[in-house]
Order: structure tokens, then sequence, then C-alpha cells
């Protein structure tokens, strides 16, 4: 019979992440799959599942304007517990740090399903950075059976939890499978952006930079642009009103700054490709663009993606006006800073992490089962 395997996707990341497992296990004899949207996110989760192709069996529609995190987890373990006892799976895969993860693994717990973490182990060691993330993700390691942890350093940090070793393995991360599904593809730039113009993308959407943080990241994006009129600034706005409401109102009116809603992913990679270099706080997009060869400053104190900071491709900037100015401004300014992080490398995956899952699931659900079933009592 076969086994019910159903993957959760909540978020625009998590959707990216998962696609390609989802699309791997799909091609599996064994494996039913079953595609649960908890669409903590509406608009972008729909489209990154459109651009793969992927239609959920089952869908949530949670997302709430502004929602709250504890509203949020409240209703996604309710309406979660209703899905578990209708559908009874084998098992259950989520991607990631959300809070749609963070409920996913507290309903596989208490219905004891196995669970299973893709990209499990990336930690800072502090609870409140990122937040709620950090929180989440220890949450699920603790709770999970199969940790797909995307590195060494990320499966040492499970290690340091006393996470049974022979549960972790290290596949790399799924994100690097959909950048190269996605990144061949021909894709229109969402701008028309002058080909004898430097294009610097933006992104920024995280909590724990709400408020004086963000109108600081704000400010120095303003005096970039005023600064640098020959330079274009491309930023796809997030949705979450704590962020669209700032970048709009201190934004607004330069003509060298395009704000535009979230891009669909293939025209947001081609934006990445014709970037000069990226500023972002986001996860994704720091395991990305290194394999691009674009540089990345990020606008955080720490990262729990060490392997791009380490190989001098990914810089650490925080959200104070005159670091993040001067970052820019060297970047701009000085080819050889610039040519020293614009190296092409891959630290996180190969492009076949989702292969490297789905054999570990055939692994377990197939090859140990009818093995089990030939041994003699
Ligand atoms: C969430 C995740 C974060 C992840 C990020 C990726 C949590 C707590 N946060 O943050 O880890 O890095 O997604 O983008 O899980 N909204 C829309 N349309 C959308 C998506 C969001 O309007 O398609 C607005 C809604 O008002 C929503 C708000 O954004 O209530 C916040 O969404 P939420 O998922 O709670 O938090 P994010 O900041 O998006
Ligand atoms: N992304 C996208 N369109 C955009 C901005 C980002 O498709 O307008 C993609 C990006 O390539 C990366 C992912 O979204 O794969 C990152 O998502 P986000 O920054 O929302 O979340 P995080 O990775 O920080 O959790």
């Amino acid at each position: 019979m076969k086994k019910k395997i159903i993957c959760v996707v909540g978020t625009r990341p998590e959707a990216i992440k998962m696609a390609p497992v989802i699309l791997a296990l799909q091609a599996e004899q064994w494996a039913d799959v079953k595609v649960l949207a908890t669409a903590q996110h509406r608009g972008m989760l729909d489209q990154v599942l459109d651009h793969f192709k992927i239609v959920p069996d089952i869908d949530l529609n949670i997302m709430r304007p502004n929602q709250s995190l504890t509203e949020l987890t409240a209703r996604l373990l309710v309406e979660l517990n209703e899905v578990f006892l209708a559908e009874k799976p084998a098992a259950v895969l989520a991607q990631g740090d959300t809070t749609t993860v963070l409920a996913v693994a507290l309903a596989c717990f208490y219905h004891n399903v196995p669970f299973g973490h893709v990209e499990a182990g990336l930690r800072t060691g502090d609870l409140r950075s990122p937040f709620p993330e950090e929180g989440n993700r220890v949450i699920a390691g603790r709770l999970a059976k199969w940790h797909f942890a995307p590195t060494e350093s990320s499966r040492r940090n499970l290690a340091n939890e006393r996470i049974t070793s022979s549960d972790v393995y290290v596949t790399g991360n799924t994100v690097i499978d959909a950048l190269l599904m996605t990144a061949s593809q021909a894709s229109d730039l969402p701008i028309a952006a002058d080909v004898g113009k430097r294009m610097i993308l933006v992104t920024s959407h995280r909590r724990e930079n709400f408020g004086a943080p963000f109108n600081s990241i704000c400010r120095a994006l303003r005096t970039v642009a005023e600064r640098n009129p020959d330079v274009l600034i491309l930023y796809p706005v997030h949705p979450n009103p704590n962020v669209r409401n700032v970048a709009h109102d201190m934004l607004s009116g330069l003509s060298n700054v395009t704000l535009c809603e979230p891009l669909d992913y293939a025209p947001f990679i081609a934006s990445m490709k014709r970037a000069h270099f990226i500023i972002s706080d986001s996860g994704g997009v720091q395991e990305e663009a290194p394999a691009l060869g674009k540089p990345v400053l990020v606008l955080r104190e720490e990262t729990e993606r060490p392997e791009a900071v380490e190989q001098g491709v990914v810089r650490l900037i925080g959200t104070d006006y005159e670091a993040i100015v001067s970052a820019a401004q060297e970047l701009l300014d000085d080819p050889a800073a610039y040519a020293r992080m614009a190296k092409g490398v891959s630290p996180y995956g190969d492009g076949q992490s989702s292969a490297r899952i789905t054999q570990i699931l055939r692994e377990h659900f197939v090859t140990a089962e009818s093995s089990a079933e030939v041994m003699p009592a």
C-alpha cells in the first residue's frame, strides 16, 4: 500500500524550498503525496505554487491581515488537528522555521506522526534573533524524526543539542534545487533597467527589524539613491503592513528607486542575476545569491547561515544607517572590494538535495520495510 506523505507549505520561502521535494516525491511509486497549504501567506504562496505548477490537495487559507503570532499558531493547531484526524498520514514534511512549521511539528507530536524537518539545524544561538524563527526551529528540531540538514555546520548544531546522530542527514539545501530548476528559464526583468546602469536589489521583512531598525534601513537606502543617481534600486516590498507602509512613506518619489509588489520567482531570479549586488535580510536570498555570484549585504547582526560569510561573499552589516550607506558605497566605488565578494560559490547545495531526501524516505518506507518482512521471526 502507498504511504501517505503530507508535505506542508505555509509561506513563500517554504513553498520555494519544498517544491523540489514535492515534485521528487510525486514521482515515487510508493508515495501518496498530499500537499497541504496552510496559506500563512496567501498571495506570495500562490505565486510560488503557480510557478512550480503545484496544486494543494488541502488549503487551510489561514492568513489574516497583520496576523499575530499567537492567533496564527492557535488557529493552525486547531485546523491541523482536523487534517491529521481525517488523513492519518504516514509522515509529514515541513521546511524551515515559520509559525507553520512550529504548528506542524507540534501537531505531529500530538498525533504521534513522524515529522521530517527540511532545512534542519540552522541556529544563531539567540532565541530572540531571528524572532520568532530561532525558537520555532529549536522546537521543530526537538520534535522531528528526520533532520534534513543543509550543511555540516547545521549537523553540528543538532549534535550540540544531543539530537540522535543517525536521525540527521546532510542533504544540502533544497533552495539550490529550486534555483537551478528556475534560473535556466528565460524571464523578463520587472523594470526597464537601463543596461548601462548598475542595479541594487533590496528585500527586507524581519520582525526584529520592525520599527527603528527598518526606519534606519529605509533612510540609508534613500541616501544611497540620492548620492548615486546613476544607480537603480529595485525593491519588491513585502506585503506585511509593518514593512509596506514605512517603505512607501520613506522611499516613494525617488526617480532611481522602484518599489514594486513581490515578484514571481522567475523574475526575482532574473533580477538577482541583473543586480550588481543585493541588500537583504532574507534567509533564502543569502543562500541563492552566492550561487549566482552576487554579493549580499545582510541587514542583520548575525546569521544562521555562516558558510557564505566565511567564504567572503556575504557580509553582515546590521541596520545602522552609517554602516549600510558605507558598505553599499564601498561596493559601488571599490572594484577590488566588489571583486572579492562577487565569486560564484554554492556552499548550500548542488541541486540534488530533494533527491537525497526522497532516497532517505524511500529507504525508510520501502527498502527497510520490505527487508523487515523477509526477516525470520
Ligand atoms: C513570515 C515568517 C518568516 C519568513 C517570512 C517569509 C513567521 C512568524 N514569519 O513572515 O519566518 O521569513 O514569512 O516571507 O512565520 N501578507 C500578505 N500577503 C502575503 C503574505 C503576507 O498580505 O502573501 C501580510 C499579511 O498582512 C500578514 C502579514 O503579511 O498578516 C504577516 O505575514 P506572516 O506570515 O505572519 O509574517 P511574515 O512577516 O510574512
Ligand atoms: N523571492 C521572490 N520574490 C521576491 C522576493 C524574494 O520569489 O520578490 C524569493 C527569493 O528568491 C527566495 C525567497 O523568496 O527564494 C525568500 O523569501 P523571503 O525573503 O520572503 O523569506 P526568508 O527566506 O527570509 O524566510
